[in-house]
């Protein structure tokens, strides 16, 4: 059994799905032990406490230098004894240290097909108002191992849907998450922790 530590910021559905998928089987090698946010008012916390799993607060502003702040963060994870880190809408950007770390142990869900909309400034609300602005048909979401270039990792699985002529960015962003995000997410969990995964240049082989 994989121990989880899932990173957040904000509303946390990502994380809700997550629980629900260990709730209901999806995710059968991995527990959820801790829930760590960049943000103590986020509601992903208020998540993790209803279903009884340990939370901590880690903010950004706290440190002078990033350096030291990525070395807490690296502690803390390591403190935890993650085996898996999810970054389920996680927005601190993350240091080389705890991205070595948890180097092949570390997924992030995109809201968007990589290799486009993505990388710095592509996140959250932000994402789908540049897929709208473009005018691409498809959009959909991106499950990868997070690497040293932002977004640029091993890419687990994707999924697309239609854009529709009277789309905004919310109803874009809402499509994605409860069609494909809260669904390529925890499978993609139970891949990782049923040893399914294996990562050649910088490329996934999903095994049956
Ligand atoms: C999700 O759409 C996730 O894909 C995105 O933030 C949202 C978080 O929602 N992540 C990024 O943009 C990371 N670059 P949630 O807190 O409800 O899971």
């Amino acid at each position: 059994m994989k121990n989880i530590v899932v990173l957040v910021s904000g509303g946390g559905t990502n994380l809700q799905a997550l629980i629900d998928a260990q709730k209901n089987g999806i995710i059968k090698n991995g527990k959820i032990t801790c829930v760590i946010s960049s943000n103590p008012s986020a509601y992903a916390l208020e998540r993790a406490r209803n279903n009884g799993i340990d939370t901590a607060v880690i903010r950004r502003k706290d440190y002078e230098e990033f350096d030291t702040y990525d070395e807490a963060l690296t502690n803390l994870l390591i403190s935890k004894n993650a085996d898996l880190v999810v970054l389920a809408g996680f927005m601190t950007i993350l240091g080389h240290r705890v991205i070595s770390a948890f180097k092949d142990r570390m997924i992030n869900i995109h809201p968007a097909l990589i290799p486009s909309f993505c990388g710095e400034g592509y996140y959250g609300l932000k994402v789908h108002e540049a897929v709208l602005e473009k005018g691409v048909k498809l959009s959909g979401a991106t499950t990868h191992f997070v690497t040293e270039e932002c977004d640029g990792g091993p890419i687990i699985m994707q999924k697309s849907i239609e854009v529709k002529n009277d789309d905004t960015p919310k109803t874009l962003q809402r499509r994605i998450m409860e069609e494909i995000e809260w669904k390529i997410l925890p499978i993609s969990v139970e891949l990782f922790c049923s040893d399914r995964i294996k990562i050649s240049n910088n490329k996934t082989i999903i095994l049956d």
